[in-house]
């Protein structure tokens, strides 16, 4: 039943830092490539462990990650901001100083450095990516996985793209006093027409962004296409927790595809994991109640060390066979 969730064609899976993020992503895109899925698993959560999980270095071009005996694949990138902001401002300037004048070319990148550094650029990066792989990840693979940062900064990250605020609006709003520099700026943030063919490109890179953005919005709304997954342990604050990111997520629109419970304590292990095992049924049947038709799945706690392919195909076995908790009064 859980895995009915894979049968979208995005999911991102978020939750507090440490619940399990990185596994569950990773474990949910091999389970569609054991259904001879092709998956993309996405990492945008800057504290990266997706390389270290599947021991293989990730970085910021798809690789490789694992092929199945039924013909699917993972394959696995980590989104570097830095990256991308030094792309798309060296492609600015690259455009801006064969616009204007070579006296001119300082201020340029002056302002770029501004740009670079104002409030918003990083998340307005990680964006970009995002929208980036949205768009090529549902032409070239069935499924894409976001393995986000922790709750609240991916929430934010996608109620973004509707204002679209962040370093693209920085370099388009002019700040600087030549006559001409400003004109060029009025030019790109849309005013005028544009003068020559260099203007008249950076402004479709411009265009092209804001289409992304909008087309991610589109799909991150879409609830056949779209799922969140919320991964959480059951204890007091992350359930607390949980229900706001529910809460923020149904105002946005987006579905919540299921809930995880991850590192459930057993009961058969000693007094110690038994007493756990008791305050998590209540926080449990506390959630169910709150959410009662929600897909609320569990996922044992494991003895073993959970990396490698062999752990994970392990922890795809278990998401196979999860089910949702009863309700334990
Ligand atoms: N069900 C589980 N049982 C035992 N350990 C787990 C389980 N799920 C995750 N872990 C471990 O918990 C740690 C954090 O998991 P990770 O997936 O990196 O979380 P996140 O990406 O949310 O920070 C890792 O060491 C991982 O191996
Ligand atoms: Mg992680």
């Amino acid at each position: 039943m859980l895995l009915n969730v894979l049968h979208r064609r995005i999911l991102f899976v978020g939750g507090k830092g440490g619940v399990g993020k990185t596994s569950l992503s990773s474990a949910l895109a091999l389970a569609r490539a054991q259904e001879g899925g092709r998956v993309l698993v996405v990492s945008t959560d800057p504290a990266h462990n997706l390389g270290h999980l599947w021991q293989r270095r990730v970085g910021d071009d798809p690789i490789r990650l694992a092929d199945t005996a039924e013909g699917g694949l993972v394959d696995g990138v980590e989104i570097d901001p830095h990256a991308t902001i030094d792309r798309h401002l060296a492609a600015v300037e690259r455009t801006m100083t064969r616009m204007l004048p070579e006296q001119q070319h300082a201020q340029v990148r002056a302002h770029l450095e501004r740009a670079r550094h104002a409030p918003g650029s990083h998340e307005s990066a990680v964006l970009e990516r995002i929208a980036e792989a949205a768009e090529r990840g549902q032409r070239d693979y069935d499924l894409v996985v976001f393995d986000t940062a922790p709750s609240g900064h991916t929430l934010r990250l996608l109620a973004l793209p509707g204002q679209l605020a962040g370093w693209t609006d920085t370099l388009l709003r002019n700040r600087d006093r030549s006559e001409r520099f400003s004109a060029a700026m009025r030019g790109l943030a849309g005013r005028s027409a544009p003068q020559t063919s260099a203007e008249s490109e950076l402004r479709q890179t411009l265009h092209r962004r804001r289409e992304r953005f909008d087309a991610l919005q589109r799909d991150i709304t879409d609830r056949e296409r779209t799922g969140f997954v919320v991964v959480f342990t059951a204890e007091a604050l992350p359930v607390a927790e949980t229900l706001e990111v529910v809460e923020s997520l149904d105002e946005m629109r987006v579905n919540v595809a299921a809930l995880i419970a991850n590192r459930r304590s057993p009961d058969d292990a000693g007094a110690l994991l038994r007493a756990r095992r008791t305050v998590e049924d209540r926080q449990l049947a506390g959630l169910r109640r709150r959410m009662p038709d929600a897909v609320i799945a569990e996922i044992p706690l494991i003895a073993g060390e959970l990396t490698g392919q062999r752990a994970l195909a392990d922890l795809a076995a278990l998401l196979r066979s999860a089910s949702s908790p009863q309700g334990v009064e």
